[in-house]
Formats: C-alpha cells, sequence, structure tokens
C-alpha cells in the first residue's frame, strides 16, 4: 500500500485500463486505496441516481446516510451546487449530516465530465482543517480517473 499521489493516481489509472475491470471493483479498490491515507478516517464514494446519492464503496464504520437526496447535508449540496466543497470544522455548520460523532472535517469532490455529474469521493477525519490543497488535487486526479468509468 501507498499513500503517495502519484502512485495512488498511477494505481487507479491502471486498474481502470485493465481488459474486465468492472466498475464496482476499481471504486472498491480506488477507497481502499485513499483510506491509507492519513487523517482519512471514513472514506468513500456516493454513486448519483436520479436526485438521490447512493452509497457504495466505501473504508470507516457504517453510516446510516446510505441514500442523500441532492441538496441535503455537505454531500448533497456538493452536487446541488456543482461544486468540490471542504469543510474545515464540521460543528459549525448547520446543513451537515453526521456520519460519526468523532467527524470534524469533510471534503466531497464530484466525480464528473463537464456538466455531468457521476457521484462524488467523500472523506472525512476526525481531525479538523485535515484536507488541505494536497487533498484536493490528489481527489480530484482520482475523481477524473473515476469518471471514465461512466458513459
Ligand atoms: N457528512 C455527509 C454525510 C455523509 S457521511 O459523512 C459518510 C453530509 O453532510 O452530507
Amino acid at each position: 500500500m501507498t499513500c503517495d499521489p502519484d502512485a495512488i493516481v498511477a494505481a487507479v489509472r491502471d486498474m481502470i485500463d485493465a481488459p474486465g475491470a468492472s466498475r464496482d471493483d476499481v471504486l472498491r479498490r480506488a477507497i481502499a486505496l485513499l483510506a491509507e491515507r492519513d487523517g482519512y478516517d471514513w472514506t468513500g464514494v456516493y454513486l448519483l441516481e436520479g436526485d438521490t446519492l447512493v452509497l457504495g464503496p466505501y473504508v470507516g464504520k457504517p453510516t446510516e446516510h446510505t441514500r442523500i437526496p441532492v441538496g441535503r447535508g455537505v454531500c448533497g449540496t456538493a452536487v446541488a451546487e456543482r461544486h468540490d466543497i471542504v469543510v474545515d470544522d464540521v460543528t459549525k455548520l448547520d446543513n451537515y449530516l453526521a456520519c460519526s460523532l468523532e467527524t470534524r472535517s469533510e471534503i466531497v469532490v464530484l466525480i464528473r465530465r463537464g456538466d455531468r455529474i457521476f457521484g462524488q469521493i467523500d472523506v472525512d477525519s476526525d481531525r479538523t482543517r485535515a484536507f488541505g490543497d494536497d487533498d484536493r488535487r490528489l481527489l480530484l486526479r482520482v475523481a477524473a480517473e473515476l469518471a471514465r468509468l461512466f458513459a
């Protein structure tokens, strides 16, 4: 296992390019790679089905938020407003769906191609301000690869 951003992106690219790779398998393995990173205490993917985000593979404690309507919480807001979101301190947020009482910060990066949104990578940390530019850049690169899984 590696936490090096270039190695993670290369590994995800290789998974997708491997003949016969299934979408679920690639998502599961990509999330497992990301989840190794420091401070990534809950790491998962939500896929957009109509107006609902549906939980896909994740690493971390089970969450009750397996289906999130667009517009609700950090995850649903990212889709509604069509942009990525970094929350430095979730305790300061009203429109927040708690996954775990320990969570302090969160990053949501959309899996998209142009205007089309397929889902998102969602990472929670038990530390405040856990996610910086390096994390955003890495998750954007991984999300760009994952977007290739969708027609
Ligand atoms: N915190 C998210 C819900 C998903 S859980 O963190 C896994 C939100 O506010 O949308």
